[in-house]
């Protein structure tokens, strides 16, 4: 059992964005906040090194409630990458000092600051050769991928359509299914992101919803990750009994109906072993990681509004000095 952390060893205070009222990002503010206290019996605390961003985080309501109570003022930015700085009496397999990446819960304050408790099942050893950044930037697309396939049942040889195929959500459901040797249809975007979905192992992509070059019920599953709104051709898309899978927001009942196709929504959960699995593929090299832009965690709220803005795909990054 591990000695717990007293008050003295904590910082009492820290920097941290934090917003004070429900909104976006002009609700951000770079300021001096209370610092964790100290871990429970199976958390840990971190020194914040990297937090990605995913902008929708600001829309969900875990962001800003815990069973129906106000979270305010909340932390944003729950993917996370740092050092170990204290342990919980019970945690097991990690010691103070240690480099770890993990996803923080939603409805508890985020990693846009200076320190972070986060439960310890939520969090892996992060490889020596793999950044903060990049650790930071590919736990929450990865992870959701993986259960995204998972719950399509893919085998090799059948087609998985992926819309919003070089999001950070469907960067790595490309690469991820292409190694399984699954058959993917991206759809992207625009044309200058065409190159890029085959890159990642797209052998078919098309560009927008207009999908005309989509045959009716071709693909054996479908993975809706370019956000709100599926539309109706991916419906129909799917061969019936197939599955469709969206991220943002639970399927349209009717269309599925209508379409003969099992529509699904998940909120990702991460496992031990599927955060170990991502650590060694990371260390592998073997998969690319978008990485849009970093900012310094005192101009988060700027990071937060750069939404659409960015010059390359990829996740926006908060480090912390
Ligand atoms: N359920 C969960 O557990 C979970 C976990 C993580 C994320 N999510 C959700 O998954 C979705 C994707 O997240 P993300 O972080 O990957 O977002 P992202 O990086 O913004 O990726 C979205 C991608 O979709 C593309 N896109 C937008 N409209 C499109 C269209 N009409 N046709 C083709 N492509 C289009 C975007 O293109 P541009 O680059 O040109 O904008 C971008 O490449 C979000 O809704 C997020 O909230 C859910």
């Amino acid at each position: 059992m591990n000695s717990p952390a007293t008050s003295d060893d904590l910082p009492k205070q820290m920097m941290a964005l934090r917003a004070h009222a429900r909104g976006g990002p002009e609700q951000l503010r770079y300021e001096e906040a209370p610092a964790p206290a100290a871990p429970g019996d199976s958390e840990v605390c971190l020194q914040v090194r990297a937090a990605a961003i995913t902008f929708d985080e600001l829309t969900w309501p875990e962001t800003w409630e815990a069973d129906g109570v106000d979270r305010t003022p909340i932390i944003p930015s729950h993917e996370v990458s740092g050092v170990v700085t204290a342990l919980g009496a019970e945690v097991q397999g990690l010691s103070v000092s240690e480099e770890v990446f993990g996803l923080v819960p939603f409805n508890r304050n985020g990693a846009a600051a200076e320190y972070v408790l986060v439960p310890a099942a939520n969090l892996v050893r992060k490889p020596d050769g793999v950044s903060h950044v990049v650790a930071a930037a590919a736990v929450l697309p990865a992870l959701t991928a993986s259960e995204a396939l998972v719950h399509s049942r893919l085998t090799n040889d059948q087609r998985l359509l992926v819309r919003g195929a070089t999001g950070a959500v469907g960067s790595f459901v490309t690469q991820f299914a292409a190694r399984m040797g699954i058959k993917v249809t991206a759809t992207v975007r625009s044309a200058s992101a065409v190159d890029r979905a085959k890159r990642y192992g797209a052998d078919e992509v098309l560009v927008g919803d207009d999908v005309t070059r989509l045959d009716p019920a071709s693909c054996d599953a479908a993975i809706d990750a370019a956000g709100a709104g599926t539309p109706d051709w991916a419906y129909r898309g799917v061969r019936p009994g197939g599955r469709l899978i969206t991220l943002q927001e639970p399927p349209d009942a009717d269309l599925a109906a209508a379409a003969g196709v099992d529509a699904m929504f998940f909120i990702v959960d991460p496992h031990p072993e599927e955060l170990q699995r991502l650590a060694d593929q990371l260390a592998s090299g073997d998969i690319e990681v978008p990485i849009a832009q970093t900012y310094p965690l005192a101009e988060g709220g700027e990071a937060y509004a750069a939404r659409g803005r960015t010059q390359s795909p990829g996740k926006i990054i908060l480090t912390v000095p």
